[in-house]
Protein backbone atom coordinates (compact mmCIF):
# COMPACT_ATOMS: atom_id res chain seq x y z
CA UNK A 1 0.00 0.00 0.00
CA UNK A 2 1.37 3.29 -0.84
CA UNK A 3 -0.43 6.30 1.40
CA UNK A 4 0.76 9.30 -0.40
CA UNK A 5 0.33 12.39 1.94
CA UNK A 6 0.03 16.02 1.37
CA UNK A 7 0.27 18.02 4.35
CA UNK A 8 1.93 21.30 5.44
CA UNK A 9 3.40 19.55 8.51
CA UNK A 10 4.94 16.59 7.06
CA UNK A 11 6.76 15.72 10.22
CA UNK A 12 3.88 14.71 12.08
CA UNK A 13 3.74 11.75 10.26
CA UNK A 14 6.80 10.04 12.05
CA UNK A 15 4.62 9.10 14.67
CA UNK A 16 3.21 6.21 12.53
CA UNK A 17 6.12 6.12 10.02
CA UNK A 18 8.83 5.45 13.01
CA UNK A 19 6.89 3.31 15.65
CA UNK A 20 5.04 -0.02 16.34
CA UNK A 21 2.88 -1.75 13.59
CA UNK A 22 2.87 0.71 11.30
CA UNK A 23 6.55 1.57 11.34
CA UNK A 24 7.41 -2.41 11.16
CA UNK A 25 5.06 -2.64 8.13
CA UNK A 26 6.99 0.72 6.77
CA UNK A 27 10.16 -0.79 7.41
CA UNK A 28 9.30 -4.33 5.94
CA UNK A 29 7.96 -2.59 2.58
CA UNK A 30 4.47 -3.35 2.94
CA UNK A 31 3.72 -0.13 3.57
CA UNK A 32 5.68 2.95 1.50
CA UNK A 33 5.26 6.68 2.63
CA UNK A 34 5.38 9.91 0.05
CA UNK A 35 5.23 13.19 0.85
CA UNK A 36 4.24 16.75 -0.99
CA UNK A 37 3.72 19.77 0.70
CA UNK A 38 1.74 22.71 -0.37
CA UNK A 39 4.59 24.85 0.68
CA UNK A 40 7.30 23.97 -1.85
CA UNK A 41 4.58 25.11 -4.55
CA UNK A 42 4.30 28.38 -3.41
CA UNK A 43 5.99 31.08 -5.73
CA UNK A 44 6.02 33.99 -3.26
CA UNK A 45 8.56 35.40 -1.23
CA UNK A 46 6.71 34.77 2.58
CA UNK A 47 5.56 31.03 1.07
CA UNK A 48 2.05 32.04 1.57
CA UNK A 49 0.18 28.61 2.10
CA UNK A 50 -3.36 30.39 3.27
CA UNK A 51 -5.72 32.94 1.88
CA UNK A 52 -8.91 34.64 2.67
CA UNK A 53 -12.59 33.47 2.46
CA UNK A 54 -15.08 35.00 0.38
CA UNK A 55 -17.53 36.23 2.08
CA UNK A 56 -15.57 37.48 4.76
CA UNK A 57 -15.55 35.58 8.64
CA UNK A 58 -13.24 34.36 10.78
CA UNK A 59 -10.59 31.75 9.69
CA UNK A 60 -8.46 31.81 6.36
CA UNK A 61 -8.57 28.53 3.90
CA UNK A 62 -5.56 26.72 2.28
CA UNK A 63 -4.86 28.63 -0.80
CA UNK A 64 -5.82 26.65 -3.76
CA UNK A 65 -2.53 26.49 -6.30
CA UNK A 66 0.08 25.10 -3.65
CA UNK A 67 -2.86 22.44 -2.49
CA UNK A 68 -3.55 22.01 -6.16
CA UNK A 69 -0.02 21.14 -7.28
CA UNK A 70 1.04 19.18 -4.52
CA UNK A 71 -2.12 16.67 -4.76
CA UNK A 72 -0.80 16.41 -8.58
CA UNK A 73 2.42 15.58 -7.14
CA UNK A 74 0.63 13.11 -4.82
CA UNK A 75 -0.79 12.17 -7.83
CA UNK A 76 2.81 11.23 -9.60
CA UNK A 77 4.01 9.12 -6.71
CA UNK A 78 1.34 7.30 -5.84
CA UNK A 79 -0.33 6.09 -9.68
CA UNK A 80 -3.14 7.49 -11.28
CA UNK A 81 -5.35 4.92 -9.86
CA UNK A 82 -5.01 6.01 -6.28
CA UNK A 83 -8.02 7.19 -4.07
CA UNK A 84 -7.76 10.64 -3.26
CA UNK A 85 -9.25 11.07 0.61
CA UNK A 86 -9.65 14.15 1.82
CA UNK A 87 -9.98 14.44 5.81
CA UNK A 88 -12.58 16.54 7.20
CA UNK A 89 -15.29 16.78 9.81
CA UNK A 90 -17.77 16.85 7.02
CA UNK A 91 -16.65 13.40 5.64
CA UNK A 92 -18.55 10.05 6.01
CA UNK A 93 -17.27 8.05 9.80
CA UNK A 94 -14.50 5.61 9.41
CA UNK A 95 -15.32 2.54 11.04
CA UNK A 96 -13.88 -1.28 10.87
CA UNK A 97 -15.28 -1.85 7.60
CA UNK A 98 -14.37 1.25 5.70
CA UNK A 99 -10.86 0.85 7.44
CA UNK A 100 -11.13 -3.07 5.67
CA UNK A 101 -11.95 -2.06 2.46
CA UNK A 102 -9.39 1.27 2.24
CA UNK A 103 -7.13 -1.74 3.14
CA UNK A 104 -7.81 -3.21 -0.22
CA UNK A 105 -6.65 -0.16 -2.55
CA UNK A 106 -3.60 -0.16 -3.91
CA UNK A 107 -2.70 3.22 -3.09
CA UNK A 108 -3.85 5.69 -0.84
CA UNK A 109 -3.47 10.13 -1.23
CA UNK A 110 -4.68 11.82 2.21
CA UNK A 111 -5.28 15.32 2.00
CA UNK A 112 -4.69 16.92 5.53
CA UNK A 113 -6.56 20.48 5.72
CA UNK A 114 -5.66 23.05 8.34
CA UNK A 115 -7.39 26.29 8.73
CA UNK A 116 -10.63 26.64 8.21
CA UNK A 117 -10.87 23.84 5.35
CA UNK A 118 -10.64 23.61 1.65
CA UNK A 119 -12.24 25.35 -1.57
CA UNK A 120 -15.29 23.37 -2.65
CA UNK A 121 -14.00 23.64 -5.92
CA UNK A 122 -11.20 22.09 -5.22
CA UNK A 123 -12.82 19.26 -2.91
CA UNK A 124 -15.02 18.70 -6.55
CA UNK A 125 -12.22 18.49 -8.80
CA UNK A 126 -9.76 16.67 -6.62
CA UNK A 127 -11.18 14.65 -4.00
CA UNK A 128 -12.81 11.46 -4.56
CA UNK A 129 -14.60 11.04 -1.04
CA UNK A 130 -14.38 13.05 2.00
CA UNK A 131 -13.58 10.85 5.42
CA UNK A 132 -14.27 11.75 9.47
CA UNK A 133 -12.37 9.79 12.05
CA UNK A 134 -15.25 11.45 14.24
CA UNK A 135 -17.81 14.17 15.51
CA UNK A 136 -15.69 16.57 17.04
CA UNK A 137 -13.16 19.45 15.22
CA UNK A 138 -9.46 18.52 14.96
CA UNK A 139 -6.32 21.77 14.59
CA UNK A 140 -5.82 19.83 11.24
CA UNK A 141 -6.23 16.81 9.22
CA UNK A 142 -2.92 15.19 9.89
CA UNK A 143 -4.02 13.63 13.36
CA UNK A 144 -7.29 11.87 10.88
CA UNK A 145 -5.07 10.90 8.12
CA UNK A 146 -2.20 9.16 10.83
CA UNK A 147 -5.80 7.47 12.53
CA UNK A 148 -6.44 6.24 8.69
CA UNK A 149 -2.49 5.02 7.86
CA UNK A 150 -2.95 2.72 11.21
CA UNK A 151 -6.35 1.62 11.16
CA UNK A 152 -6.02 0.77 7.39
CA UNK A 153 -2.65 -0.83 7.92
CA UNK A 154 -3.45 -2.98 10.41
CA UNK A 155 -5.86 -4.85 8.06
CA UNK A 156 -3.29 -5.42 5.80
CA UNK A 157 -2.27 -9.20 5.11
CA UNK A 158 1.08 -9.72 6.69
CA UNK A 159 0.95 -7.01 8.81
CA UNK A 160 0.08 -8.20 12.64
CA UNK A 161 1.79 -10.99 13.61
CA UNK A 162 0.65 -14.37 13.42
CA UNK A 163 -0.53 -14.68 17.13
CA UNK A 164 -2.71 -12.00 16.46
CA UNK A 165 -4.70 -11.39 13.20
CA UNK A 166 -6.96 -8.82 11.65
CA UNK A 167 -9.72 -11.13 12.75
CA UNK A 168 -9.31 -11.61 15.95
CA UNK A 169 -8.88 -7.92 16.24
CA UNK A 170 -11.88 -5.96 18.44
CA UNK A 171 -14.61 -4.77 15.97
CA UNK A 172 -14.02 -7.73 13.53
CA UNK A 173 -17.01 -9.87 14.61
CA UNK A 174 -18.90 -6.36 15.37
CA UNK A 175 -18.65 -6.61 18.98
CA UNK A 176 -16.50 -4.69 21.57
CA UNK A 177 -13.66 -6.72 22.91
CA UNK A 178 -13.59 -8.60 25.92
CA UNK A 179 -11.15 -8.19 28.90
CA UNK A 180 -7.84 -9.29 29.53
CA UNK A 181 -5.58 -10.08 32.13
CA UNK A 182 -2.21 -10.68 32.82
CA UNK A 183 0.27 -11.41 35.91
CA UNK A 184 -0.31 -11.57 39.08
CA UNK A 185 -3.12 -13.55 39.40
CA UNK A 186 -4.63 -11.53 42.52
CA UNK A 187 -3.70 -7.70 41.99
CA UNK A 188 -5.01 -5.37 44.49
CA UNK A 189 -7.27 -8.12 46.03
CA UNK A 190 -9.01 -8.94 42.31
CA UNK A 191 -8.20 -12.23 40.91
CA UNK A 192 -8.29 -13.51 37.49
CA UNK A 193 -11.29 -15.09 36.70
CA UNK A 194 -10.80 -19.00 37.08
CA UNK A 195 -11.68 -19.90 33.65
CA UNK A 196 -8.85 -18.87 32.18
CA UNK A 197 -6.88 -20.36 34.32
CA UNK A 198 -8.39 -24.15 33.78
CA UNK A 199 -6.87 -24.71 30.25
CA UNK A 200 -9.79 -25.29 28.98
CA UNK A 201 -9.94 -23.52 25.48
CA UNK A 202 -13.71 -24.19 24.43
CA UNK A 203 -14.49 -23.00 28.24
CA UNK A 204 -12.12 -20.09 27.25
CA UNK A 205 -13.86 -19.07 24.65
CA UNK A 206 -17.28 -19.49 25.13
CA UNK A 207 -16.20 -16.93 28.54
CA UNK A 208 -14.65 -14.55 26.47
CA UNK A 209 -17.42 -14.51 24.05
CA UNK A 210 -19.96 -13.85 26.41
CA UNK A 211 -18.26 -11.36 28.16
CA UNK A 212 -17.50 -9.35 25.01
CA UNK A 213 -21.63 -9.65 24.11
CA UNK A 214 -22.28 -8.51 27.29
CA UNK A 215 -19.95 -5.66 27.63
CA UNK A 216 -21.72 -4.39 23.79
CA UNK A 217 -24.72 -4.82 25.06
CA UNK A 218 -23.96 -2.88 27.80
CA UNK A 219 -21.87 0.13 26.48
CA UNK A 220 -22.85 -0.24 22.93
CA UNK A 221 -26.09 -1.33 22.17
CA UNK A 222 -26.35 0.41 18.77
CA UNK A 223 -23.60 -1.63 17.74
CA UNK A 224 -25.99 -4.95 18.88
CA UNK A 225 -28.94 -3.81 17.06
CA UNK A 226 -27.94 -3.98 13.12
CA UNK A 227 -26.20 -7.25 13.99
CA UNK A 228 -27.33 -11.08 12.93
CA UNK A 229 -26.66 -13.14 16.45
CA UNK A 230 -25.54 -16.90 16.68
CA UNK A 231 -27.44 -19.74 17.97
CA UNK A 232 -24.41 -20.00 20.67
CA UNK A 233 -24.63 -15.77 21.14
CA UNK A 234 -28.56 -16.21 21.69
CA UNK A 235 -27.65 -18.75 24.36
CA UNK A 236 -24.74 -16.67 25.96
CA UNK A 237 -26.15 -13.19 26.14
CA UNK A 238 -29.48 -15.07 28.07
CA UNK A 239 -27.40 -17.07 30.35
N1 LIG B 1 -10.03 17.53 10.34
C1 LIG B 1 -10.47 18.24 11.39
N2 LIG B 1 -11.31 17.55 12.14
C2 LIG B 1 -11.40 16.30 11.57
C3 LIG B 1 -12.12 15.12 11.88
N3 LIG B 1 -12.93 15.03 12.94
N4 LIG B 1 -11.98 14.05 11.08
C4 LIG B 1 -11.19 14.14 9.99
N5 LIG B 1 -10.49 15.21 9.65
C5 LIG B 1 -10.59 16.30 10.43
Amino acid sequence: MHFALVSLFPEMFGAVTDHGVTGRAVKQGLVEISHSNPRDYTTDKHRTVDDRPYGGGPGMLMKIDPLQQAIAAARESAGSDARVIYLSPQGQRLDHDKAVALSREKALILVAGRYEGVDERLIEAEVDEELSIGDYVLSGGELAAMVVIDAVTRQMPGVLGHELSAQEDSYADGLLDCPHYTRPEVYQGARVPDVLLSGNHEEIRRWRLKQALGRTQQRRPDMLAGRAMSAEEKTLLAE
